[in-house]
């Protein structure tokens, strides 16, 4: 059996690195909605947000509730088409819900930006971005993400939630892939 951290050439952000740059952003969500009445839902974006967000409730010392949503976007050949699809939505009800999307990796925007639009359609009082890697010289569509844990360069990351073909969402750490696991 193969051992996945062998397949890894370097690490960009190390699991200690993730740690406190999540307790960092659950201190400032604590200080954001302190007045906030009706608890405030984290909407974890599946799959790749599932890592970020075990680790950021964790960090959170308010009352949250926690849902989920599954956008897909449709590949054509290595690149992303732009069209989304959405697999599985949120199952409570927003109306008037202050709403924070937990997101592995914003690229492009283009997924944010429909998640944004879809929750927004669903009559949430605000919404805002909590991302563990923001790429924003990548960045295709005008969105912002208000809560940050590492600013990326256009590089291909794996790990803590981010893929690639499926694979390396269990890496502790976010890391660069050797040249020749793309192969
Ligand atoms: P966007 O719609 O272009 O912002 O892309 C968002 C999605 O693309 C993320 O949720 C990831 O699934 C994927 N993605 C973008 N960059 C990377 C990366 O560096 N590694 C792995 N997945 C990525
Ligand atoms: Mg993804």
């Amino acid at each position: 059996m193969s051992n996945i951290h062998d397949e890894i050439k370097e690490i960009f952000f190390s699991h200690e690195e993730i740690v406190e740059a999540s307790k960092k952003i659950a201190e400032i969500i604590d200080q954001d909605y302190k007045d906030c009445e009706k608890d405030p839902v984290l909407v974890c974006t599946l799959k790749g947000g599932l890592p970020f967000s075990a680790e950021l409730i964790k960090h959170i010392n308010r009352h949250i509730i926690i849902d989920f949503i599954d956008v897909a976007s449709y590949h054509g050949g290595t690149e992303s088409t732009g069209k989304l699809i959405l697999r599985k939505d949120v199952t409570m009800d927003l109306h008037g819900r202050d709403v924070i999307v937990v997101e592995d990796i914003v690229d492009t925007g283009k997924t944010i930006k429909h998640i944004l639009g879809h929750l927004k359609e669903r009559g949430v009082r605000s919404v805002e971005v909590a991302a563990l890697v923001d790429k924003p010289e990548a960045r295709l569509v005008d969105v912002k993400a208000k809560y940050v844990g590492v600013i990326s360069p256009k590089e291909f990351l794996v790990g803590f939630g981010l893929d690639y073909a499926e694979r390396y969402r269990n890496l502790p750490y976010i890391g660069i892939l050797k040249e020749e696991m793309y192969s």
